[in-house]
C-alpha cells in the first residue's frame, strides 16, 4: 500500500495502479462504514484508492473542524488489512495553497435539508471532492447513503461537469442496537451514546407506519418527532419527509420517501436517514 501526501507523488503512484480504479473519499477516524466502502470498491475494481482529509472548508465556523477526532496510524493500518492500494493524505496546502480561490457549487438541492442548517458546507465538500476527483481519476468513486444529501449533491456535480466516474452509494452501516455508525459518535458518553438510538427508532417507527398503510407525510413526520421528543437528552433540529429524488419536503400522500433527521444529543449533531417506498436501501 502507498501512502502519498504531494500532487506529484499523487501522480506517479496513479500512473502505476491496474485500472479500474475504485475511490473512496473520507475524513478518517475510519469504521467499518467508511470500510465497506472500501470493500464495495475493491469487489468492482482492479485497485483501490482511499483518501483522507479532514476538509476546513465544509466545516462552519462552530463546527467541530478542530476536535474532529483524527488517527492516521490506525486508519493506515486498517486500509492496509483492507488490500487498498493507494493512500491519499493531503495536507490543507496541498488541496489549498495560498492564493486559492477557485470553487464548485451545486446551487439548488444544497439549499435544502443539510444544506439549510450548515452553509456553506456542500460549497466545501463539492469544491474539494471535484478536486480528489481531479488528483486520482477513478473511474467510479464510492459513497455512503448515511449522507444521502452528499451522495445526491455528488451525483449532481458528476453530471453537470460531465466527470466520467460512476458514483456508487453503499448501504449505512448501523451499530447492533441500530445507531449509524459515525466517527462524530465517538464524542457520545455512555449515557448520551444510549440516547443516541433515537435517531434509528423513529425512522423505523416511521418507516413501520408507513408499511401499515401510514402515507400522509405530515403524519409521518410527526411520528418521528415524538419518538425524538421523548428522549430527554435528544434535542430536535429537522425531521424530513423529502422527495428521493429531488429532496423537496412532501405533503399529503406519499408513495415513496426518503425519512432524514438532524438531532443533537448532548452536544453532539447526529443525522440518519431511511429510505421508504422505492424497495431499495439506497439511491
Ligand atoms: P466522512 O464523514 O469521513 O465519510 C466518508 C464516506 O463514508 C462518506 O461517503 C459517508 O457517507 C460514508 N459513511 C459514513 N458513515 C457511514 C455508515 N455508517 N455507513 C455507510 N457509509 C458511511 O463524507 C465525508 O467524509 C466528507 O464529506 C467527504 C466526502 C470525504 C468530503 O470531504
Amino acid at each position: 500500500m502507498q501512502v502519498v501526501t504531494t500532487l506529484e507523488e499523487l501522480w506517479a503512484a496513479r500512473k502505476q495502479l491496474p485500472e479500474p480504479v475504485g475511490f473512496v473519499p473520507t475524513m478518517g477516524y475510519l469504521h467499518d462504514g467508511h470500510l465497506s466502502l472500501v470493500r464495495c470498491a475493491k469487489r468492482d475494481n482492479a485497485s483501490v484508492a482511499v483518501s483522507i482529509f479532514v476538509n476546513p472548508t465544509q466545516f462552519g465556523p462552530n463546527e467541530d473542524l478542530e476536535s474532529y477526532p483524527r488517527d492516521l496510524a490506525r486508519d493506515l493500518a486498517l486500509l492496509e488489512a483492507e488490500g487498498v492500494d493507494l493512500v491519499w493524505t493531503p495536507t490543507a496546502e496541498v488541496m489549498y495553497p495560498p492564493g486559492f480561490q477557485t470553487w464548485v457549487e451545486v446551487t439548488e438541492i444544497t439549499q435544502l435539508l443539510e444544506g439549510a442548517r450548515r452553509p456553506g458546507h456542500f460549497r466545501g465538500v463539492t469544491t474539494v471532492v471535484a478536486k480528489l476527483f481531479n488528483g486520482v481519476q477513478p473511474q467510479r468513486a464510492y459513497f455512503g447513503q448515511k449522507d444521502a444529501q452528499q451522495a445526491r449533491v455528488i451525483q449532481q456535480m458528476v453530471r453537470d461537469l460531465n466527470y466520467p466516474i460512476e458514483i456508487v452509494v453503499c448501504p449505512i452501516r448501523r451499530e447492533p442496537d441500530g445507531l449509524a455508525m459515525s466517527s462524530r459518535n465517538t464524542y457520545l458518553n455512555p449515557a448520551e451514546r444510549k440516547a443516541a438510538t433515537v435517531l434509528y427508532r423513529a425512522l423505523s417507527a416511521a418507516k413501520a407506519a408507513f408499511q401499515q398503510g401510514e402515507r400522509d407525510a405530515d403524519r409521518l413526520r410527526q411520528i418521528m418527532e415524538d419518538t425524538i421528543n421523548a428522549e430527554p437528552l435528544a434535542r430536535l433540529q429537522y425531521v424530513s419527509c423529502a422527495d428521493p429524488d429531488t429532496l423537496e419536503e412532501l405533503h399529503g400522500e406519499v408513495e415513496k420517501a426518503l425519512l432524514s433527521m438532524a438531532v443533537f444529543v448532548g452536544k453532539t449533531r447526529l443525522i440518519d436517514n431511511m429510505l421508504i417506498g422505492t424497495g431499495k436501501e439506497t439511491f
